[in-house]
């Protein structure tokens, strides 16, 4: 690799990724839904949170890590599912994951990735890694993508709630541009053994018959809360339903029995609108009361927000778009340099804040501008 491929700066990468990739692929990646008045600001809303470090605190040591789930994290860092990553790199996911693997990041497998689950599992050995279903409409599917995830050594299932269907991606209409539809996002129906009884011809014979079938049993708009008990009977693993962003849903998921939640907006992808993910944070740890461990993402660029979202009761957060990138320009090892400059930057302004372990970071470090 290149000495300066990866900038450290988040802006430098994305400027970079746009540079190199085609326009569909990278809007797919980078743009977000409606006018992406969400996906900005999720950045900026970062902005109004101010840190005020403290002296003499003797920081020589640190400890980055945390517990989640029975297992310990080495930072408070998980890559966030992310389908289709063939679009940016022909490896994909299993690239990505041994990049994560590397840097001793759990890697999150998306229900809509290019390479079965199986194949990205083996790919990161030993090392701790969750499945996240898009609940299918075909309920024996769902069943069987989780008896599978479980199977090949998966530690938690993260259920996407917010994507039921697909948002109003302005870019990717204009472009025609739906990855799936080039078989890019569907390799975990094409090795699953109920998907498949499902069809007349194999794949290989019919694809297009595949994506039909595909497009038909994707989302399912008709799930309520009480349908949680039926993904909770097939596994013993920890379940973490991602994309909540009001209280009394995280109430709710405590109530319904949920292991975890993850305050999520999708990265601006589903609802233009809706409130920035670390706006929504503070009031949702407050609503679960220790119940369950809550987790963010949307909008971790740098190391201070890992601090900020932190401090304001996240377990761990989670990043999207700047890995993809780095897969994008120098696959496992652009993963791991940009794993890595975030680890080092999160590192650094926690000592500099005085802080020398995660469990110090506290909502009393930060002043909320005008606030
Ligand atoms: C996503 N995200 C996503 N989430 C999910 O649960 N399953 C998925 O398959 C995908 N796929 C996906 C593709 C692309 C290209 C992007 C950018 C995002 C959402 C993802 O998990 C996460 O919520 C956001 O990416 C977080 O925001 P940032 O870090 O990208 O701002």
């Amino acid at each position: 690799m290149e000495e300066n491929i990866i900038p450290p700066s988040f802006e430098q990468l994305e400027a970079k990724a746009e540079e190199f990739l085609d326009a569909k692929p990278y809007d797919y990646v980078a743009a977000s839904a409606g006018a992406e008045v969400t996906v900005r600001q999720n950045n900026q809303s970062f902005d109004k949170w101010q840190i005020i470090p403290r002296m003499f605190r003797d920081t020589s040591e640190r400890d980055l890590s945390v517990e989640l789930f029975g297992n310990k994290l080495s930072y408070p860092l998980l890559c966030a599912p992310i389908g289709v990553q063939s679009i940016v790199h022909p490896e994909g996911e299993l690239a990505s994951a041994r990049g994560a693997a590397a840097m001793d990041v759990p890697f999150i497998a998306s229900t809509a990735s290019t390479y079965s689950l199986e194949k990205t599992a083996e790919e990161m050995g030993e090392k701790d890694k969750w499945f996240q279903l898009y609940w299918s409409s075909d309920l024996e599917i769902a069943a069987s993508m989780v008896k599978r995830a479980e199977k090949a050594g998966y530690s938690a299932i993260v259920i996407t709630l917010d994507t039921p269907m697909m948002g109003w991606r302005e870019k990717d209409i204009d472009h025609a541009y739906l990855p799936f539809l080039q078989a890019e996002g569907i390799g975990n129906y094409l090795s699953d053994p109920v998907f498949l009884s499902r069809l007349d011809k194999s794949p290989q014979e019919d694809m297009r018959s595949a994506i039909m079938l595909w497009s038909q049993i994707f989302g399912n708009p008709s799930l309520t809360w009480e349908d949680l008990d039926f993904i909770k009977a097939q596994t013993s693993l920890p379940i973490v339903l991602k994309g909540i962003l009001h209280p009394d849903d995280a109430r709710l998921a405590v109530q319904h029995g949920a292991d975890g939640v993850i305050v999520s907006n999708h990265g601006g992808r589903q609802v233009d609108g809706a409130i920035p993910a670390i706006d929504a944070l503070p009031e949702i740890v407050d609503a679960v009361e220790d119940n369950i461990p809550v987790l963010m993402d949307s909008g971790i660029r740098r190391g201070s927000d890992i601090v900020k979202a932190v401090a304001l009761g996240a377990k761990a957060v989670l990043v999207g778009r700047p890995y993809m990138y780095g897969l994008a320009l120098a696959g496992e090892k652009g993963v791991q340099q940009v794993l890595r400059n975030l680890i080092a930057d999160f590192d650094l302004t926690m000592a500099l804040s005085g802080k020398k372990s995660v469990r110090e970071l506290n909502r009393g470090m930060l002043k909320i501008q005008n606030g």
